[in-house]
């Protein structure tokens, strides 16, 4: 701005050297001063004006500038605070996803405290009422047992397990294997398919789905009991004892927190 006012104020002389030409040009064929001092004047103005209007642009020039810039720092601003939050939230995930799992953590490790605490306390007290098996069932590792003193065979054994949700001794897991070890078993069934030693094979036919002819043909098959460290195979019409076998419901946290005794059932 300041180079263009500079400008204007060197042109004025310099305008008034071609004035003082012109003059000079006139004086020699026609002079007229009024008609000169009348445009003297109407250049002053206009040169007036001239400048009025470039100060007029500068300050709105200036203006403009500082407009600008504030508008940008407040962008500026803006976008940080943007940033700042986005980070804060992302933070604030991280931290939520690993309360989250703390959370998690900590009712497993209440769960296990639990569980733990459980085996202690039927430990002194059988039949504590956070046992996770029924009444007069054994609760070893994650399964409970029910030894039977009562003899039935293979089919009936089956059967009343099964009536209490239960099946016949598996041995699947090293746990049940580890149980067996520890009772010594004698003459108990196992939950092992029956097998056949006559016949390798047999017809299927309609007769394969009739309980009827599986009745008739188990005197024919063979079914395994254990008896202490082995097993033996006997016609799964014979009568041994009965062990049945189920998972053990989990220790609820509660139960084992209060004292009074119920059933021992959860
Ligand atoms: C981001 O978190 C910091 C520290 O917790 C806090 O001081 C700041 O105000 C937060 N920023 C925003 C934009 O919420
Ligand atoms: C998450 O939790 C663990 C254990 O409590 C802690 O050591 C770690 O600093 C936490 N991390 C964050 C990002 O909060
Ligand atoms: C939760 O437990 C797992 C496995 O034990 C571990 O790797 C993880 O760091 C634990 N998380 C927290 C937040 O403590
Ligand atoms: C066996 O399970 C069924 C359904 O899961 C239940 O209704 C029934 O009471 C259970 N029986 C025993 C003896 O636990
Ligand atoms: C069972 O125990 C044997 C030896 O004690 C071990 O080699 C095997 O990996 C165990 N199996 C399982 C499923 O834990």
């Amino acid at each position: 701005m300041s180079e263009e006012v500079a400008y204007a104020h060197l042109k004025f002389p310099e305008s008034r050297k071609t004035e003082t030409v012109q003059e000079l040009h006139r004086v020699g064929t026609k002079a007229c001063p009024a008609h000169s001092h009348t445009w003297r004047q109407t250049a002053f103005t206009l040169t007036l004006i001239c400048l009025l209007l470039l100060i007029g642009l500068g300050i709105l020039g200036s203006i403009f500038y500082t407009t600008l810039k504030i508008e940008t720092e407040k962008l500026n601003k803006l976008e940080n605070f943007k940033e700042e939050l986005q980070r804060n939230i992302s933070l604030q995930l991280i931290a939520n996803m690993n309360k989250s799992e703390n959370i998690r953590n900590l009712s497993i490790a209440l769960q296990d405290l639990a569980t733990k605490l459980c085996r202690e306390l039927n430990r002194e007290e059988p039949g504590h009422k956070c046992k996770p098996c029924p009444n007069s069932w054994m609760w070893y590792k994650n399964n409970c047992y029910f030894l039977s003193e009562t003899y039935q065979t293979w089919q009936e054994g089956e059967i009343s397990c099964s009536a209490q949700n239960a099946s016949l001794l598996q041995i699947e897991e090293n746990s049940t294997l580890e149980f067996i070890k520890s009772k010594k078993l004698y003459s108990y069934w196992l939950g092992l398919p029956p097998k056949q030693d006559d016949k390798n094979s047999e017809e299927v036919d309609e007769n394969i789905i009739s309980s009827d002819k599986l009745k008739r043909n188990m005197d024919k098959m063979h079914c395994r009991y254990i008896y202490g460290t082995k097993f033996f195979y006997a016609s799964c019409t014979e009568k041994y004892k009965v062990a049945c076998e189920k998972k053990a419901n989990s220790v609820k946290v509660e139960s084992v927190i209060t004292s009074e005794d119920t059933d021992g059932r959860i």
